[in-house]
């Protein structure tokens, strides 16, 4: 039966979504590809995918051809920070160092709701010249940029997950809440914002360094009231952070026991850099289902580490990948799989191209448990796609000319690429790129 209605549109291009983690590069039962694909969109969600031909037969509405480009689910960024687009860039000796010289500066403008709404306006326009439709962000301390952050995301109909960053030490007193007043304006974000639309709400205790033992308590508090909401902190990142840390919670046996003592981690917990852990911090982040969120341009950019994939994955973590802006140096998920590849080639680990692009896809999804709705072009998921052009600049169309497989295809663009690839973001059916200026 065909289904006809003026709602549906085909994207016809060469359609790829994989199905589950690959194990090597010719692991080809690990993705659906089609040369000549279809994907069928009626209003928010995919109802078809697979052969255009066959797609055509069975959905009637308007054929918007990509061909020869590549339909990809859109990519997902797990770890940013949406109020540090103007820290980008800056000249600092560590992590320590830049938080408190351009950060910790930067953020105290996020008081002003105007600039908040600015900044979140541009941060999502970016998400989309990247063809990010989904990712995890830090706001700043106010509760107007976690208001700014939900509010643009809402016109543009963008799956986001975001929290207003708890932290009542270790800053500038612009930048602290109290435990009270942290967990109060949580409680009212969370309220208002989680499951509202695709809308949902992280708990941000920023780390341990700017959070006393009361606001953890608080922590606490907020995750059994909301158990549905996400957790996201940063976690051994950098030798004098730890340094520091221990210093600040000497009672506990490592870092990660101090988030275990107040009962922080879980499935829908994320772990931002996760770089220098011990078996037994790796072990519990495994037993609880914890997640992983590494970054590499920013462990490259502020000289914090080498995460080690391979050495997690066999640890039995849940990984994601992720920029941190603006630790990180990149929007684009394209260049961050890059250097996460140079970071890998360092410790001595193979990492393959269907293995990052099934990381910026479904990898991260499933990483968010939100494989259902995202990160793949499954029918009866969320419409959110990515059209790449593996041929975008003269530089990349002349080495498209000695490409012979899709693995090579996608390493060129991992390792070539960023939003000039990019020909047109999808986000829940509609094209968004195309519209910006
Ligand atoms: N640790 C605590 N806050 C931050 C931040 O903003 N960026 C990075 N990279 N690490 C952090
Ligand atoms: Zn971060």
């Amino acid at each position: 039966m065909i289904e006809e209605n003026q709602n549906i549109k085909i994207l016809r291009g060469r359609a790829l979504s994989f199905l589950r983690q690959p194990e090597g590069v010719d692991d080809f039962a690990a993705f659906s590809y089609f040369e000549d694909g279809g994907v069928a969109i009626k209003g928010s969600k995919i109802v078809g995918f697979g052969e255009f031909g066959e797609v055509s037969k069975q959905f009637n509405g308007e054929i918007i051809d990509h061909r020869p480009h590549l339909l990809l689910p859109g990519l997902i960024d797990p770890h940013l920070h949406f109020v540090q687009m103007q820290v980008v860039a800056s000249y600092a000796a560590n992590l320590l160092e830049w938080l408190n010289k351009y950060t910790f500066v930067e953020e105290q403008r996020f008081f002003d709701p105007v600039h908040a709404a600015m900044i979140a306006s541009a941060f999502f326009d970016t998400l989309i010249r990247y063809g990010t439709t989904s990712a995890v962000a830090y706001c700043s301390v106010h509760q107007t940029s976690a208001e700014a952050f939900f509010g643009e995301a809402e016109k543009r109909n963008m799956l986001m997950i975001g929290g207003k960053c708890m932290m009542d030490r270790n800053c500038p007193k612009a930048l602290q809440d109290t435990a009270q007043t942290g967990y109060d304006e949580s409680k009212a974000l969370a309220q208002k914002w989680h499951g509202r639309g695709r809308a949902k709400y992280a708990i941000t205790p920023r780390f341990a360094i700017t959070s006393s033992p009361e606001q953890l308590e608080s922590v606490t508090s907020l995750l059994k009231e909301f158990p549905d909401c996400y957790m996201q902190t940063h976690l051994s990142e950098n030798m004098e952070e730890i340094a520091f840390t221990k210093e600040l919670y000497p009672d506990h046996q490592d870092y990660l026991a101090i988030y275990e003592h107040y009962e922080m981690l879980g499935e829908k917990s994320l772990f931002g850099h996760a770089i220098h852990l011990s078996e037994r911090e790796l072990d519990a982040m495994a037993q609880s289902g914890s997640v992983a969120v590494s970054c590499p341009t920013s462990n490259l950019f502020l000289g914090s580490g080498l995460f080690d994939h391979d050495r997690v994955q066999k640890s039995g973590v849940s990984i994601a990948v992720a920029t941190d802006i603006g630790g990180g140096t990149s929007f684009s998920m394209l260049k961050t799989m890059d250097e996460f590849y140079k970071i890998q080639q360092l410790n001595g680990n193979r990492f393959d191209p269907l293995m990052a692009f099934y990381r910026m896809t479904l990898g991260n999804a499933k990483a968010l448990l939100l494989e259902k709705d995202i990160g793949t072009l499954a029918p009866e998921t969320d419409a959110d796609l990515v059209v790449l052009d593996a041929g975008a600049t003269p530089e990349m169309a002349l080495k498209m000319q000695r490409v012979e497989t899709l693995a090579e295809e996608l390493f060129l663009l991992q390792t070539l690429g960023d939003d000039r690839a990019v020909v047109e973001t999808y986000v829940a059916g509609i094209a968004m790129k195309a519209g910006l200026v």
